[in-house]
């Protein structure tokens, strides 16, 4: 018998920068093309968000001579899936786009998880670069490399880790976003206060009015806040093995939620209720204190997001349910805790948590 060694061991440097201001749309095109990202770029957007900034990107662009092209697809969730990213790929194929192109990602969250994963696979893998229009986009999916789609299965069950060439917030397209869409993104940016900065926390108690009123001042250093929280844990756990999973917290009995209520209620009225609901498990766990749950319930209501459940739960559906998310272990169903406002608990270096059933069904009889 002959053995051959194929030899891969590498180290990779997918660094990048998050640039984060006001009139950055116009810079994009010119700074790509100083640093000969590529030849030829799609830019990937949906059919709302096409007509408010797409054209203006693609004519910034053409300005540069740089050879552009817009793909736009209808908005919303349920065009998170495989025939959407076929389309894609065919348009850019059609357009002769190759291994030197890349993706420009113009849009909310589902934009970015689904060009993401286009330029994931592109010609086995070309750049992209995120350009997130709403808040969540922001301060969570734009960032981390988390790229896919949804399936009749579930969401996000089918993707890559594909880390973006850069990320381009500018603030002024979140000013014409809905106040639905800002409370969308304070569910992401209360659960980093939560899980990593109690500063922050106090920062949104004392500014949340100035947030619904896209005040730059306010929203940059917020939006760099959540950046440099989201950054650091990916630079330490890209791959969530561990640390990553405390981006999880209020998603566990919040994605359940979601998907029991057939997503009529928002993925951020959700994780609402998911963190309120996994911090009294928390507090009953004595791992929380009351006055901390408090707390955050006070500044979930006072962003506008719901704290109780708006039916009575069937709780063996739930139960089930949760047994189908990702963290799950062999049937048991695992979350991450918070230990005050600021911190997430730890148990011999793991922050998942195996929750035993009556902690769950107790939490959520409360509710
Ligand atoms: P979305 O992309 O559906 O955008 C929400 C709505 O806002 C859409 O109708 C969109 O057309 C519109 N819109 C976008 N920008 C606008 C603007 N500037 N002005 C006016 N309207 C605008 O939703 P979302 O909340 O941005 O993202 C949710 C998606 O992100 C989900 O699919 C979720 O799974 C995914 N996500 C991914 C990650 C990750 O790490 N990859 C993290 C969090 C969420
Ligand atoms: N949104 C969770 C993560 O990126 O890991």
């Amino acid at each position: 018998m002959e053995r051959i060694k194929v030899n891969l061991r590498k180290t990779e440097d997918n660094s990048y920068e998050i640039v984060i201001g006001k009139k950055l749309l116009k810079k994009i095109p010119l700074e790509l093309k100083k640093n000969n990202l590529a030849h030829s770029y799609a830019i990937i957007t949906d059919s709302n968000v096409s007509s408010i900034y797409g054209k203006k990107l693609i004519e910034q662009f053409k300005k540069s001579k740089i050879k552009t092209i817009l793909i736009s697809f209808p908005a919303g969730e349920k065009s998170k899936n495989r025939g959407t990213k076929v389309i894609i790929e065919n348009e850019m194929l059609k357009a002769g786009m190759a291994r030197d192109s890349a993706v420009i990602a113009l849009g909310g969250g589902v934009v970015g998880d689904v060009a993401g994963f286009v330029a994931a696979t592109f010609n086995r893998g070309i750049p992209y670069v995120q350009v997130p229009t709403t808040l969540v986009a922001s301060v969570d999916s734009s960032i981390g490399g988390k790229t896919g789609i949804d399936t009749l299965y579930g969401k996000n069950l089918i993707g890559a880790f594909h880390q973006p060439y850069r990320v381009y917030i500018d603030v002024e397209t979140l000013t014409t976003l809905d106040k639905k869409e800002i409370r969308e993104g304070l569910a992401e940016i209360i659960k980093y206060c939560v899980i990593r900065d109690e500063k922050l926390f106090g920062f949104i108690e004392k500014n949340m009015n100035k947030i619904f009123s896209y005040r730059p001042e306010i929203l940059i250093p917020v939006i760099k806040k959540c950046c440099e929280i989201k950054g650091n844990i990916v630079e330490l756990d890209e791959k969530e093995s561990n640390l990553r999973k405390i981006l999880n917290f209020g998603h566990t009995i919040g994605h359940a939620i979601e998907n029991l209520l057939d997503y009529k209620i928002t993925h951020g009225e959700s994780i609402s209720m998911g963190m309120i609901t996994e911090g009294k498990i928390a507090l009953q766990l004595g791992i929380l204190k009351r006055e901390d749950l408090e707390r955050l319930h006070n500044l979930l209501k006072k962003a506008g997001l719901p704290t109780r459940f708006p039916v009575r739960m069937d709780l063996k559906k739930m139960m089930a349910t949760m047994k189908l998310d990702k963290k799950a272990r062999r049937g048991k169903i695992e979350m991450v805790l918070p230990k005050k406002i600021g911190e997430m608990s730890e148990t011999k270096g793991n922050f998942a948590i195996k929750i035993a059933n009556i902690q769950i069904t107790k939490a959520l009889d409360i509710g």
